[in-house]
């Protein structure tokens, strides 16, 4: 064995990770209704290229064939979610048995193909039934999330062993909120806020849901989309602008869900924007947790900006770096850095790495799809989720962003994520160079020299 080889724990998850509405077309089908996202992406203007989800990967017709890609990448597990308008069409009343069913096949499918599960029940889709209602910037959405949970649970609890409330409240809080860039395109701080702790309430009450319906062992998270941050420069200004952004974007999350508060600093910056925090919401918010999962792209650097909203940080990317198709920096010290300083500060019983990847523009050659920056990028980030084990760090699992190429949101299909390339003309499936080198590293349960 080489001496740089690093091979993980036994038993250490090797996945891939997609979303409902970024992978799986068939909006109109099956009984679903609409979605936030349905209603964003026709609006003329905020998807680049007017692309929409409509058909994405067609993945809601492509079950055995996605599953037998996954058997062909060794995968153990997949990262999915479930989408809120399959099982409630309209927001809330009776569940759409046809929606449940779909998932059931989707679960049995992965489990007969020796494939682990893992739903995560919110990926952004909100029912826009509810959006009618006010959507996040309305308590009882959380409320409705409870049920939801609790439905999702029953109808397919026995076959699931991990469970993820909310992807990334961060982004579906303030992107969806207070930028505008992604559904449902609203631009406020205060509804952000709002918005931001009802999905930690969502959270709260789906994992009581979960608790209760599941049988004993399950384990029930959230993933949250973390980044170490650095100053820009040497000022001061710059040092005291990360330490805001760090409570922004990291602690914001962290300490409610840790330590039942929110960061004081903060607070008293937004005053009278701050949440509409009831009695008792932070200690159900900060009900234990079975494990914790980390999205990672890029590190967050940061500069003294007095106009930057809401925190007075402007992000930008350091020259001379090499970054993505995003724009965004590749730092894979960052995952190392990250995965620490969570484990030091807030010690999650376990982790996992539940999004990383880049996005390239990679073309088919020949049929093939040659991808060297993807697998370099995947490469370098194991090697430092490795050395986080190394350190201590309780990480059990990994799983790539993303199995296939699809509908990346603001950036419709201009983005490609996938290890696996998807001609959206024909919806061929072609393994990437970098999808046949994660084969090897699932083969293997590491990262050869
Ligand atoms: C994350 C999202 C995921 C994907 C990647 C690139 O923020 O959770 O759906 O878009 O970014």
């Amino acid at each position: 064995m080489a001496a740089a080889d690093a091979i993980f724990p036994e038993g250490f998850v090797w996945g891939a990770a997609t979303a409902a509405y970024q992978v799986e077309g068939a909006v109109q089908e099956g009984g679903r209704g609409p979605s936030i996202w349905d209603t964003f992406s026709h609006t003329p203007g905020k998807i680049l290229n007017g692309d929409t989800g409509d058909v994405a990967c067609d993945g809601f017709h492509r079950v055995p064939e996605d599953v037998a890609l996954m058997g062909e990448l060794g995968l153990g597990a997949y990262r999915f979610s479930v989408a809120w308008p399959r099982v409630f069409p309209d927001g809330a009343g009776r569940p759409n048995a046809a929606g449940l069913d779909f998932y059931r096949r989707l679960v049995d499918t992965l489990r007969a193909a020796g494939i682990e599960p893992y739903p995560t029940l919110y990926h952004w889709d909100l029912p826009q039934a509810l959006q009618d209602g006010g959507g996040w910037a309305n308590r009882d959405t959380a409320k409705r999330f409870g049920e939801y949970a609790q439905t999702v649970a029953t109808a397919l609890g026995g076959g699931v062993g991990h469970w993820t409330t909310i992807n990334e409240p961060w982004v579906a809080a303030f992107l969806g909120h207070l930028t505008g860039n992604h559904a449902p395109g609203v631009r406020n701080l205060r509804t952000a806020l709002a918005a931001a702790h009802h999905l930690l309430l969502a959270h709260a009450e789906g994992t009581a849901a979960l608790r209760a319906e599941l049988p004993a062992g399950s384990a029930v998270g959230i993933a949250l989309n973390l980044a170490p941050v650095e100053p820009a420069g040497d000022a001061n200004a710059d040092a005291e602008a990360a330490d805001r952004q760090d409570a922004y974007l990291n602690r914001w999350f962290l300490d409610p869900l840790f330590r039942g508060t929110y960061p004081d600093d903060l607070l008293s910056r937004f005053g009278e924007d701050a949440p509409p925090v009831a009695a008792g919401d932070l200690e159900r918010i900060a009900a234990p947790l079975d494990f914790l999962g980390i999205n990672y792209y890029f590190r967050s650097v940061v500069a003294h900006d007095p106009t930057s909203s809401p925190v007075g940080a402007r992000q930008l990317t350091p020259p001379g770096r090499p970054t993505t198709a995003m724009g965004w920096e590749v730092y894979p010290e960052g995952l190392y850095e990250i995965l620490t300083r969570v484990h030091r500060d807030y010690a999650p019983s376990a982790l996992y790495v539940t999004e990383n990847g880049a996005a390239f523009s990679d073309r088919p050659t020949d049929g093939a799809v040659d991808d060297p920056d993807r697998e370099a990028y995947l490469h370098d980030h194991l090697l430092q989720a490795y050395r986080a084990i190394e350190a201590g760090v309780p990480l059990r699992g990994y799983f790539a962003w993303s199995l296939l190429d699809n509908f990346e949101w603001a950036f419709g299909y201009a983005r490609r994520f996938g290890i696996v390339h998807v001609d959206f003309a024909t919806q061929a499936r072609t393994i990437k160079r970098s999808g046949r080198w994660y084969a090897g590293v699932t083969r293997e349960n590491g990262v050869r020299g």
